[in-house]
């Protein structure tokens, strides 16, 4: 897998994580949505340059221009529900291409011992197109692994790129190895780890309860 973790180089987006992670920002739900929606646009943008074009003639009122243009055809998958101001930061950038979704979610027999479900899928055929898979937090990357492992029967996937907002050192490394090499993961920061219940630590917290509220 090759992984981008564009914390290696300082930019603006060093100032959303640091918004996102904060527990006084935290509190201003819309805010911590449009931070991460940022955090997406940015990633799709570095993204975008390994994509291929093709040119095109654009007419402009005073003649015609050559330009490139994205000749990949893609599928944006998101998991439910903390994908989703993930999933719209990358459709601002990638304003025509398909969507899925999927749920999954912790099943937990102890508070330390979890099982992944993934049960709601709505997708498009996959064959030869480029899957790119947004969960906003790559914490073991159980999920990931098993949403791949249900989008697998959609069709082949000429690739896939991974978008996360913070990942785990050890979520990397399991996605690393239930991925096809070609993969690339972008991610805007990395953890050194994981608590018992399987949080990153210091991560920001629960990316769903922050963006929507606490569930039962
Ligand atoms: N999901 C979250 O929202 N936060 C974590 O730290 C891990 C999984």
């Amino acid at each position: 897998m090759i992984v981008h973790n564009l914390e290696l180089e300082t930019s603006v987006l060093d100032h959303f994580i640091a918004e996102i992670r904060d527990i006084e920002i935290q509190k201003d739900a819309m805010r911590f949505r449009r931070n991460i929606e940022r955090i997406g646009e940015v990633l799709s943008y570095e993204m975008s340059k390994t994509l291929t074009y093709s040119d095109r003639s654009v007419t402009t009122p005073l003649g015609e221009k050559s330009v490139p243009a994205i000749s990949d055809n893609m599928v944006l998958c998101s998991i439910l529900r903390a994908g989703l101001p993930l999933h719209q930061g990358i459709l601002n950038y990638f304003d025509d291409i398909d969507n899925a979704f999927v749920s999954a979610y912790r099943h937990h027999t102890t508070p330390e011992v979890f099982e992944i479900k993934v049960e709601y899928l709505a997708a498009p055929s996959l064959d030869d197109k480029i899957l790119v898979l947004a969960d906003p937090m790559l914490a073991t990357g159980s999920s990931l692994v098993a949403v791949f492992e249900t989008l697998k029967g959609l069709g082949n996937v000429k690739q896939v790129h991974l978008i996360s907002v913070i990942a785990s050192q050890e979520g990397i490394e399991n996605v690393a190895r239930s991925f096809p090499e070609d993969t690339h993961l972008w991610v805007a920061t990395v953890d050194p780890r994981l608590n018992e219940q399987g949080y990153i630590v210091p991560g920001l917290g629960d990316a769903g309860d922050l963006s929507f509220g606490s569930k039962l």
